[in-house]
């Protein structure tokens, strides 16, 4: 399985899977990190293991779907089965999303379908609840409302703040989507209207 990371920011969810992929927790190979920020530390992270890395300025291009259809060429040279979003702050446009329909996987910091789109961990804080997560999903054209593929929890306290909270939170993220992308490449997972079907057994 050839895979893909699309990646803005501090990368820890990249590194994760590179440390799975170097155990042999994922079977697949990771062909390329592509960041729309220049100064992504995600970029370092990839360098230092040897993947290749990609900065694309968005503003070379007239817009999101230009953009876009610049990364879907250098991902389809790479012919990549996976496109992983990790901390990844751009919306796709539909055109990325229909390429690679069934095939992106997002991770999000809360328990969806509650505190979606930017600052779930905030969100949630705020909310007061008692318990929060994180949820891996499969992306549609809708903003963190594709199918579920798993989801973890992780216990608010009222000592929390944002960055506790959101280290929590991380540690919780680096397992789960290390097991949701391996269980991809097992082929254990299949889409049925908007539910993901884990065959695990
Ligand atoms: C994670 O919390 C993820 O849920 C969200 O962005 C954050 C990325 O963190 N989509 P990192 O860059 O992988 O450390």
């Amino acid at each position: 399985m050839k895979m893909a990371v699309l990646a803005s920011g501090y990368g820890s969810n990249l590194q994760a899977i590179i440390d799975a992929l170097e155990k042999g927790d994922i079977n697949g190979s990771l062909e390329i990190v592509v960041s729309d920020k220049k100064d992504a530390y995600a970029l370092e992270r990839a360098g230092n293991h040897n993947i290749e890395a990609h900065y694309i300025n968005p503003k070379n291009f007239s817009g999101r779907e230009a953009f876009d259809l610049a990364v879907i060429g250098l991902l389809q040279e790479k012919k990549i089965d996976l496109v992983i979003l990790a901390g990844y702050m751009r919306l796709l446009s539909p055109v990325f999303v229909n390429q690679f329909m069934g095939r992106i996987m997002n991770i999000h910091p809360s328990l969806l379908p509650s505190f979606p789109g930017l600052n779930g961990v905030e969100q949630a804080l705020e909310y007061g609840v008692k318990v929060t997560g994180c949820t891996v999903h499969f992306l549609d054209e809708g903003l963190d409302t594709g199918p579920v593929i798993l989801q973890d929890t992780v216990p608010v306290y009222e000592s929390d703040t944002v960055e506790t909270l959101h280290e929590r939170i991380h540690s919780a993220e680096h397992r789960l989507y290390t097991r949701a992308i391996q269980l991809f490449a097992q082929g254990k997972l299949r889409i049925e209207g908007r539910k993901c079907i884990i065959n695990d057994g």
